[in-house]
């Protein structure tokens, strides 16, 4: 299968030590989620929609792309609102390149869904990170629909799908707590004749649901014997929406987590999309004695919405639920940090997913603590973390990012209390989803210094 190679870029290594307090207000970047499916759904309704707050991240410029590449008219005004002329539900068009899909495994997944019930052939691409993560578990149920895949060894990208019009529709039960398989049948039914329906056994965030329904689509969730039945009228109709894109949780977690654990902080977290799909790691910051409140709760772009207020305060490990996994399974790397600094032994466990994201977070998380000098038990399905009580972290260590934004993020806050620097060997991932991270955080300390 050939496809174009991507420019090499340089480790870029960042070094960090004990810094702080933390204190001022921070502007979350709009929420990864949510930007992806904005795009995507504008992209496939019949006029212009336009975006606020889209976030501006290398994950959500892959969708982008795409989507221009499949005929959708995308462009950014000056004052970073975001104008998109959709095709229309049906009206995709054949790329002629293959779709470079960067790092993102969302963008991979829910694209794969829209292209497998369009008459187009597509190549999906990405970087080393993404072609080493399975695709099986959405390469089956859009099989069943009809889409020809000719994936790599293992279910891997480079991946070539033929999409199928019209294609069949399914009744899909997942076999894995995943939104992403689950949109992606969602976004396949959308072009597909009759109901389409997933059956979610263990809930997992909801946007696609709630945004669909913004958009004009058909459909509806139940609760059923088995779960969740969230069923689609294939062959709509969109119609064009404003989009405000809410802050992104899964950004406000480090914040959370830094101005928990460093003294004297006292942070305020403006516009953090609070859906309780979202809120695990919340939930379990606040189980552990953290200080947050949350204040000015409102409905932005469909989605619950607060402002987070979170001071220092002493953490104590707990054994954390492992049926709070899915809402919060982008923030496990960060509380690990988190219990790094707990008095007690954490246990996280149940989290088998964290093995087959953007690094297997499990091991990537547990070698970056042990080089820091934090006593570490590696499980199959997550870790047990002896905290130090509140003290600072020894440091003074290298530690791999391994293409892995939430590492690189989640190790940068743990050197801001580490005795001795902590050199992440390579932080250019964080422009994957949070590009103002380190500015964000110099800006913080500053407002002290
Ligand atoms: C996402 C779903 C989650 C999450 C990812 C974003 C989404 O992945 O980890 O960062 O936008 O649907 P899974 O569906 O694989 O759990």
């Amino acid at each position: 299968m050939s496809h174009a190679t991507p420019l090499p870029v340089s480790p870029l290594p960042v070094s960090i030590v004990a810094r702080g307090p933390l204190r001022g207000d921070v502007t979350l970047p709009g929420d990864k989620s949510i930007s992806h499916r904005a795009l995507m759904f504008a992209s496939l309704a019949v006029g212009r929609s336009r975006i606020e707050g889209l976030l501006e991240g290398e994950d959500v410029l892959a969708t982008a792309a795409a989507m221009r590449a499949m005929g959708a008219t995308i462009e950014r005004d000056s004052d970073g609102v975001w104008q998109v002329d959709g095709v229309g539900v049906g009206g995709l068009l054949q790329p002629v390149q293959a779709l470079d899909m960067g790092n993102s495994g969302t963008s991979t997944r829910l694209l794969m869904g829209l292209v497998a019930s369009h008459p187009i052939t597509a190549t999906f691409i990405g970087d080393a990170s993404l072609s080493s993560r399975p695709m099986g578990r959405v390469i089956e149920p859009l099989t069943q629909m009809g889409a020809d895949i000719t994936a790599s060894p293992g279910g891997r990208l480079p991946l070539m799908l033929r999409g199928l019009t019209p294609a069949v529709p399914v009744e899909y039960t997942l076999p894995v707590a995943s939104a992403q398989v689950k949109s992606a049948v969602l976004l396949a039914g959308l072009n597909t004749p009759g109901i389409t329906r997933v059956i979610e056994p263990v809930p997992t965030r909801d946007h696609s649901e709630r945004m669909l329904a913004g958009f004009g689509a058909e459909l509806t969730v139940e609760e059923g014997p088995d779960g969740r039945i969230i069923s689609i009228r294939g062959e709509a109709e969109l119609q064009p929406q404003d989009i405000q894109v809410p802050g992104d949780p899964s950004s406000a977690a480090f914040w959370l987590v830094a101005g928990s654990i460093v003294p004297g902080s006292h942070i305020t977290i403006r516009n953090a999309c609070m859906n309780p799909t979202r809120t695990g790691l919340l939930q379990v910051l606040r189980m552990m004695g953290a200080d947050i409140t949350d204040t000015s709760a409102r409905t932005v772009g469909g989605e619950p919405v607060a402002d987070l207020v979170v001071r220092h305060a002493p953490l104590t490990a707990i054994e954390v639920p492992a049926d709070i996994a899915p809402s919060m399974i982008d923030e496990y790397p960060i509380l690990f940090v988190a219990a790094a600094c707990a008095t007690g032994r954490t246990v996280a466990r149940g989290a088998h997913e964290l093995r087959v994201k953007e690094s297997d977070r499990i091991a990537t998380m547990a070698a970056a603590l042990t080089a820091i000098g934090v006593s570490v038990t590696e499980h199959d399905d997550g870790l047990s973390i002896d905290g130090s009580g509140g003290a600072r972290l020894p440091g003074g260590a290298q530690v791999a990012s391994k293409l892995d934004h939430r590492i690189a993020m989640s190790m940068a806050v743990a050197g801001l209390v580490a005795r001795a620097p902590i050199c992440i060997d390579d932080a250019n991932p964080v422009a994957t989803s949070y590009p103002a991270f380190f500015e964000t955080l110099d800006a913080l300390v500053r407002a002290t210094d």
